[in-house]
């Protein structure tokens, strides 16, 4: 039986998965919709040739193996050749390989049918069954265990599979799309990953380029995301000055788009004019707020400084925002002395003419 002990050394993990189920049904559902966020935005040559990539491979079948660092798009260039495929009106059926267990993972793919095992109550057809007719998605396919890849070649080979404790195969019709971010032909030559399904999944390979060495990509999608994220903040932001989008294309993005996409919306929620500046980026480790992110490498005095200036900065230009530039008035709601409320300004560089309705 394909469901053995780890199975049941595991059925709590069964039992979390049958809770999200109906959650799982309803999203399914909406699989099947293009996503209005299903958009790939960018102008550098390299994103221009991964468009005609993706325009000439979608309306094939033709097995696509995406690959890239974390955050590069991956999942989402997955779903665009979907939506741009004679597919695209059947489901969209995402699988991440490493987030399940192997017995589970075989659950989810294959199903089975009632009475099974001691656990199976009712029939699951499977995601090889829900992605009939449309589109596959495995994530993450480099953590496959080498017994489950097997199984999957010969479903691939034969475009049929059998459920766990059915007596017949059930047909079914899907096209792959794979992404790793592991390099699957090491995996191959270290024996972690078949030679044939490596060939199988691999004909047609699209590795994406990290966002650091696509810089000319960096302003189109930092507005992107800034519209996208400005009304949920409640911002008027319109854009961002020179010197922020300079020092967005200085960093080096390990979470790539993703983070791209966070440090937008993270300055949203600092800025205080209508333009991000550079200074409403947070972008050093050093000066994140998360204690994953602080950099315990340096100076504790001076991670200090650093939180307590930008705190002072922004406090004091929403302050005086909030009362026109009116600093006996800001200094009253502060609750401090106005000369030292004058020397916050002054320190910070913060011009109160600036804020002043009256001024000419
Ligand atoms: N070119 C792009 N234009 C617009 N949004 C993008 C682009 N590339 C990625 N994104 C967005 O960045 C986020 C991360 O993308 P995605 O989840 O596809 O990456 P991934 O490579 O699958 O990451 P991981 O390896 O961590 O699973 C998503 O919100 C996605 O919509
Ligand atoms: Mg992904």
């Amino acid at each position: 039986m394909a469901l053995g002990v780890g199975f049941h050394a595991r059925k709590w993990e069964y039992f979390a998965s049958l809770v999200s189920r109906s959650k799982d049904i309803a999203e399914a559902a909406q699989r099947r919709q293009p996503r209005k966020s299903d958009v790939i935005i960018g102008n550098s040559p390299w994103i221009k040739e991964l468009f005609e990539r993706i325009d000439m491979i979608a309306p094939s079948e033709i097995a696509v193996a995406i690959s890239g660092e974390s955050g590069t798009g991956k999942e989402l260039v997955a779903r665009t050749i979907h939506n741009l495929s004679k597919r695209r009106n059947a489901p969209f059926v995402v699988v991440n390989c490493a987030a399940l267990t192997e017995s589970l993972l075989e659950d989810e793919l294959f199903g089975h049918v009632r009475g099974a095992f001691t656990d199976a109550n009712r029939d699951r057809p499977g995601l090889f069954s829900e992605a009939d007719g449309g589109t596959l998605f495995l994530d993450e396919v480099g953590e496959m265990s080498v017994g489950l890849q097997a199984k999957l070649l010969r479903v691939l080979q034969e475009q049929e599979f059998r459920r766990v404790g059915a007596d017949e195969n059930t047909k079914t019709d899907i096209r792959l799309i794979t992404a790793t971010n592991r390099d699957l032909q090491e995996e191959v030559s270290q024996g972690r990953f078949r030679e044939d399904l490596y060939y199988r999944i691999n004909v047609f390979p699209l590795p994406l380029v990290p966002l650091r060495a696509r810089p000319d990509d960096i302003p189109l999608l930092a507005q992107h995301f800034l519209m996208k994220h400005r009304a949920k903040v409640g911002r008027n932001v319109i854009g961002f000055t020179p010197g922020a989008l300079e020092k967005l294309s200085k960093w080096a993005f390990p979470g790539n788009i993703r983070e791209l996409e966070n440090r937008v919306h993270q300055a949203l929620v600092l800025v205080t004019d209508e333009y991000v500046q550079a200074q409403d980026l947070v972008l050093s480790p050093g000066q994140q707020f998360g204690e994953g992110l602080i950099d315990i490498a340096r100076p504790f005095r001076e991670l200090k400084r650093e939180q307590v200036d930008r705190f002072e900065r922004n406090y004091t230009r929403k302050l005086l925002r909030a009362h026109d530039g009116n600093v006996a008035a800001a200094a009253r709601q502060a609750g401090m002395d106005r000369k030292n409320l004058w020397a916050m300004a002054k320190r910070h560089a913060v011009n109160i003419d600036d804020y002043r309705k009256d001024k000419s």
